[in-house]
């Protein structure tokens, strides 16, 4: 066998040409080798899946386990660390009939309906950050749009739903940014999931003595109390919605706001007419393809893919920005095109039993912020070169570390 390639099989550095481009190793993947062997910091090696077809196939089928403790799974050079039998990891990283029975206790809260209803509410928090932005003397430093509007939006959106004062922002913000940086040692790790969990652990103690009317509450009320959930897991529920439900939001907006900069005639387009603004997230969200680093999955037994074996025992690395720019199914998949007919397609959001529980939110989210900044800041444009944007290529999750804006 030929010794596998690294992953990820380029550095994810930005590309000499576009910064948003996944690492051009993928491509060539995709058309030589869609599903090859690619060897992990730890020594071990797991399956890399390319094309779209293949990234479908997987992440629908459940003889693929998501479950860290399956033997194969591919865990060097993730978040999370090593494997975690416990409750603590949460739902995502559980195979059916546990994650369905913990999915559909929190499935209404992120429905289509309820977040529809949340959309006046998202649009007063968007209007005031945007207030507050123009408020700031930008005559000696630009405005950072990450911290001043990107961060703080999907932040306070998930702590309002989860009941989390939004004052502790700053603590789990840096305890997620050190969780989610590819360059923690696990000697740092360790000690930021033992003070997220403590500082979480404290909350739910105290809305389970006094509730309010919010999702850890509700769960603390109903299914605690009767005994469907352990505190462990509602911890681990309160942690898993939190990390999900405010980085990868995060920067798709900032990525999405620098790319309309950069492009100001699909700017204009969408300015001129807002109702293109539900297409132009799904092809933002296809061609940014922010999750860099999985989902991964172990082969619970032999299945075939694309015409390949992979044995049970083995892992399975799924490249979603790969999938996105898959010619096949996305024709110009390096262009952003608004209009794109299929761009819902996509499977940023990932596919089958696991696909993103936040999705709706995400969507609704990204739609208020991108029509606020085009209605309210029509001539915002980065004040530094393109060039000196710091993107974050140490993270799993892409995006820019900060995002200096001037208008
Ligand atoms: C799952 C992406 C926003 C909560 C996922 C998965 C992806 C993803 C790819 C699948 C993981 C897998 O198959 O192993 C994204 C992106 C987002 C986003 C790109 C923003 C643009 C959110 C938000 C929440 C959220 C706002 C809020 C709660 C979750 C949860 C899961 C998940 C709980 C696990 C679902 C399960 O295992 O059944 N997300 N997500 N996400 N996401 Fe998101």
């Amino acid at each position: 066998m030929p010794t596998p390639a690294p992953f990820p099989p380029l550095p994810v550095e930005p590309p000499s040409g576009c910064p948003f481009d996944p690492p051009e190793g993928l491509a060539r993947l995709r058309l030589e080798e869609p599903l090859s062997k690619v060897a992990l910091d730890d020594g071990s090696w797991a399956w890399l899946a390319t094309r779209y077809a293949d990234v479908r196939a997987i992440l629908g089928d459940q003889r693929f386990s998501s479950d860290t403790s399956t033997p194969g799974y591919p865990v060097s050079g993730m978040t999370g660390g090593s494997p975690r039998p416990d409750a603590a990891r949460g739902f995502i990283r559980m195979d059916p009939p546990e994650h369905t029975r913990l999915r559909r206790m929190v499935t209404r809260d992120f429905m289509v309906k309820r977040v529809e209803a949340l959309r006046p509410t998202l649009q007063r928090l968007t209007d005031e950050l945007c207030d507050e932005m123009e408020r700031v003397d930008r005559s000696e430093h630009p405005v950072d749009l990450v911290q001043a509007l990107a961060l703080p939006l999907p932040s306070l959106a998930i702590s309002l739903l989860l009941g989390v004062p939004y004052e502790d922002h700053d603590t789990f913000q840096r305890l997620t940014g050190t969780l989610l940086s590819r360059e923690t040692g696990e000697e740092d790790r360790g000690p930021a999931r033992a003070e997220l969990l403590a500082y979480i652990d404290g909350l739910v103690r105290a809305k389970v003595a006094e509730p309010g009317d919010d999702i850890i509450s509700r769960l603390a009320t109903e299914q605690h109390a009767r005994g469907e959930l352990t505190h462990e897991d509602l911890v681990a529920f309160a942690v898993l919605l939190l990390v999900a439900g405010h980085e990868t939001t995060a920067n798709m907006i900032g990525l999405s706001a620098l790319s309309l900069m950069l492009d100001p005639e699909t700017a204009g387009r969408l300015r001129e007419d807002p109702s293109l603004v539900r297409g132009a997230v799904e092809e933002l969200l296809r061609f940014h393809s922010i999750i860099r680093n999985g989902p991964r999955r172990a082969a619970l037994e032999d299945v075939e893919v694309g015409g390949r074996l992979i044995r049970k025992g083995e892992g399975v690395i799924v490249a979603v920005p790969s999938a996105n720019r898959d010619e096949d199914v996305f024709p110009d998949a390096g262009r952003l095109d608004i209009t794109r007919p299929n761009a819902q397609h996509h499977v940023a959001f990932g596919y089958g039993i696991h696909q993103c529980l936040g999705q709706a939110l995400a969507r609704a989210e990204l739609q208020i912020v991108i029509t606020t900044l085009l209605r309210r800041f029509p001539t915002m444009r980065p004040a530094v070169p393109v060039e000196e944007i710091p993107f974050r290529t140490d993270m799993v999750i892409y995006g820019c570390h900060a995002l200096p804006v001037t208008w």
